[in-house]
């Protein structure tokens, strides 16, 4: 019998690799995976929690559901991820239609417990099949073993792979529900990291993107002294035929000055950081419990820029957090103007049950204020964007090709479609800019020189150097 599973995956590239990992014991007990939700034997919903909106929309997937299972009970429908996390029983108790319940810290077992689920499926009896797995704080080696004896799995980035440094989070900035549903911070041996990152090279990966909430965190007592993240570079930048390294996200303190140093000595790691600064007002960074003040934000941004020479920074802000003033919008601008970011995501706060912000202040900024503050936000970003890329034109830079690029974008006004011997390509720059050009089939998954001719906010395009 020939078993299918669907998955679908919210949230950050923590859950999209919890999702490749979950896929190698699924599809070692015979199920194979579908795009066809209708059809599945088994649907998992990987959630985050970290926004209100995520969540309402899992519950909306999840209500889509309930006819099917009263009329068919032919599915078995696991939610897996931070919400499950955080929701838990409540989950269960809610929804009829959900089987299994599965926390971030569990997702080892969840293969039996859709196994357990499905023995019974059809019967109307006692659903005592259920269940609940949600631990978060067990050191766990089977956990360790989905990371270590994972497959490489070809996403919408070809060549590119995550590898987790480190699981949780211990900083509690007072609006974030991450440390509650990720549990508190624990780092991987060195060498199971080292080790996996090799065997995805060996199966095809270029690119390895380190992967942790506070990925500056990790370390390692060694010998007698501490590693940190730069012993990590240093080590997985030795794997021959990997091209290139990034770690994502970084927090702008207890950042070590030889991860800076790392990042400028070995060739393979992209001059890159993800580092978001929230607020560009201090009193709004106080009352998130941020721990740093913008003055020491920008010094760090600008030591970074010294040692790392064409650092390229993105960055994430909160608009409309509880008593946030025009002043601090204001503040928060001039923020952006300094920095000047490759690009910034911008979330409007969303107070989640059980954090410091949502127990003790009011969220009292207006929803059209909120919106109207990203607006603004995004807006003066695209004029940096737009700005500082133009400075680019006419230089020339490594690209890591991706793929064929799926919709014509140079010669837009030529009726003729690029020759088939030099395809449109898209790729990335070691800054994570998107470039667009007409090359050789054979440049996919090699870095190649591009020249740059014409940039937009988002995209680059140029031409193969000679
Ligand atoms: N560990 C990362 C961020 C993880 S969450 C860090 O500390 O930088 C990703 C982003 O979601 C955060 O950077 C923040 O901008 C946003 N975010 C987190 N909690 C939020 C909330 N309650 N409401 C709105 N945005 C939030
Ligand atoms: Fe959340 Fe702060 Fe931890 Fe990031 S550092 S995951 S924002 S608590
Ligand atoms: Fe969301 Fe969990 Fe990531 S809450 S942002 S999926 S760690």
């Amino acid at each position: 019998m020939n078993k299918t599973y669907y998955i679908e995956t919210m949230g950050c590239q923590m859950n999209k690799l919890d999702s490749e990992l979950v896929m190698v014991p699924l599809e070692r007990a015979g199920y194979t995976k579908t795009t066809d939700i209708q059809s599945a034997d088994v649907i998992i919903f990987n959630t985050c929690s970290v926004r209100q909106h995520a969540e309402d929309k899992v519950i909306s997937k999840v209500g889509q559901l309930r006819s099917r299972f009263l009329k068919h009970r032919d599915f078995v429908l696991a939610i897996i991820g931070c919400m499950a996390q955080r929701m838990g029983q409540e989950l269960l108790d809610g929804y009829p239609q959900v089987a299994v319940v599965c926390g971030p810290g569990q997702i080892h077992q969840l293969t039996d417990l859709i196994e357990k689920a499905a023995t019974n499926l059809g019967s109307k009896k006692s659903r005592d099949d259920r269940s609940v797995a949600l631990n978060t704080s067990e050191k766990s080696p089977e956990l360790e073993q989905l990371d270590t004896t994972r497959q490489y799995v070809d996403t919408k980035k070809p060549f590119m792979a995550f590898v987790r440094v480190m699981r949780g989070c211990n900083n509690f900035c007072n609006y974030c529900i991450v440390p509650y549903v990720r549990g508190q911070e624990q780092y991987r041996p060195l060498k199971n990291i080292v080790d996996e990152s090799r065997r995805l090279v060996e199966q095809g990966v270029k690119e390895i993107t380190l992967l942790g909430q506070v990925v500056n965190h990790w370390k390692n007592q060694h010998n007698g002294h501490t590693q940190n993240l730069a012993d990590v570079l240093h080590a997985v930048h030795e794997i021959d035929g990997l091209l290139r390294l990034r770690f994502v996200t970084s927090y702008p303190r207890n950042f070590d000055d030889n991860v800076l140093q790392a990042m400028a000595d070995l060739p393979k790691v992209c001059p890159y950081l993800h580092l978001p600064a929230q607020s560009g007002s201090d009193r709004m960074l106080k009352a998130m419990n941020r721990h740093y003040t913008v003055g020491e934000y920008l010094d760090f941004v600008q030591k970074a820029r010294q040692i790392v020479p064409d650092l390229s920074i993105a960055g994430d802000f909160i608009v409309g957090y509880c008593g946030e003033q025009e002043s601090d919008q204001q503040e928060t601008l001039t923020l952006i103007e300094k920095v000047r970011y490759k690009n910034c995501f911008v979330f409007k706060y969303s107070p989640r049950p059980g954090t410091k912000s949502e127990g003790r202040f009011a969220d009292d900024v207006p929803p059209e204020v909120k919106q109207r503050r990203l607006v603004e936000l995004l807006a003066l970003q695209s004029q940096v964007s737009e700005k500082d890329n133009q400075a680019l034109v006419g230089e020339t830079l490594d690209v890591l090709v991706e793929g064929l690029s799926k919709k014509p974008h140079l010669d837009k006004d030529s009726k003729t479609p690029p020759p088939a011997d030099t395809p449109q390509l898209v790729g990335r720059t070691g800054g994570d800019q998107i470039v667009v050009f007409n090359g050789d089939r054979e440049n996919i998954g090699q870095i190649v020189p591009v020249t740059i001719k014409k940039t937009s906010a988002l995209t680059f395009f140029g031409e193969l150097a000679k």
